[in-house]
């Protein structure tokens, strides 16, 4: 018998740092202008993953030159504190953008402090005024992580249009807003979009139809081989921290994905580490970029 063969690996690293490139020649342009990009980034609380992915985001910035202002709150701070400083925020000219971390502790309502950040500063695309934009096909910021998945489609050779996409998750930040995106007309979009969750049934008989697979659930390794059809492409967003006696640390990050067993199966799929994660950041940058644009009323 033949040997399995191994999906295409869609590589967020290679992709990511093509992108991070082209965001640093904006910056380089700009700052020879004399225009200096600034991205304040809000982190409430202590929890380990969110810790690392502002530490990331933060680390890029200083890497591009885009200026980052770092808000490190405590766990028990107030909403009013956090509305305060997001209202400082707007009013601060050297900030173009403002990324506040979800999620936030239980006490704070998230939505509200979304809404208090200025749309145009709205580099996430989160407040109601953008996620309407993107429904309408007019967007100002495509959330981050949906926009890095797109992009990763796109430039590995895998448009969308005319596909089948499968989306499991219907998350404010992931789930909802690729589906916004990739049924939207035009380049980057034209898919057939089926959303998939908890409640759904028969998932295994949808996911078996999809050209493109979004997994943005948050279960470690769900999506087995038998869920899927051969050659189809797969975009793994989880990003899980699953206990493993074998490494050092005790435990290693998986996605949302049975890479493993799916990666003999499909045509392309994205790795954990190393994948969708790395795209969210680059993706990041580019808006902060886009923002500065949009307040100058600059050709984007
Ligand atoms: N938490 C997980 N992903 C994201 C993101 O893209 N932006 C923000 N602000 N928080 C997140």
């Amino acid at each position: 018998m033949a040997p399995a063969k191994s999906a295409a690996l869609i590589s967020g690293k290679e992709l990511s740092e093509a992108i991070v490139r082209e965001v640093g020649e904006e910056v380089a342009s700009l700052k020879s202008k004399d225009i200096h990009p600034g991205l304040a980034v809000v982190l409430v609380g202590s929890d380990p993953a969110s810790q690392v992915y502002v530490r990331n985001k933060r680390r890029t910035c200083d890497a591009l030159g885009i200026r980052s202002f770092a808000f490190d709150l405590p766990e028990n701070c107030t909403e009013k504190r956090l509305l305060t400083l997001v209202t400082k925020l707007n009013a601060d000219p050297a900030v173009n953008g403002i990324l506040v971390q979800v999620p936030l502790p239980k006490h704070i309502n998230e939505q509200k402090v979304l809404n208090a950040i200025d749309p145009i500063k709205d580099v996430d695309g989160f407040h109601p005024m953008n996620v309407g934009k993107l429904l309408n096909g007019e967007p100002s910021f495509v959330p981050c992580t949906p926009a890095g998945c797109q992009e990763m489609l796109m430039r590995s050779g895998n448009d969308p249009a005319g596909k089948h996409v499968v989306v499991l998750g219907r998350s404010n930040i992931v789930g909802k807003p690729i589906a916004a995106l990739l049924m939207q007309k035009g380049k980057g979009g034209d898919a057939t979009v089926t959303v998939c969750h908890s409640r759904t049934q028969n998932l295994e008989a949808i996911t078996k139809q999809a050209d493109i697979l979004i997994a943005a659930i948050g279960i470690p390794l769900f999506v087995k081989a038998n869920m899927v059809k051969s050659g189809v492409v797969v975009i793994d967003v989880g990003i899980n921290r699953i206990p493993d006696a074998s490494k050092a640390s005790g435990t290693r990050l998986v996605g949302d994905v049975d890479f493993d067993t799916v990666s003999k199966k499909a045509k392309a799929i994205t790795p954990v580490p190393g994948g969708v994660g790395l795209m969210t950041i680059a993706m990041l940058m580019k808006n902060t970029v886009r923002a500065v644009k949009l307040q100058r009323r600059m050709k984007l």
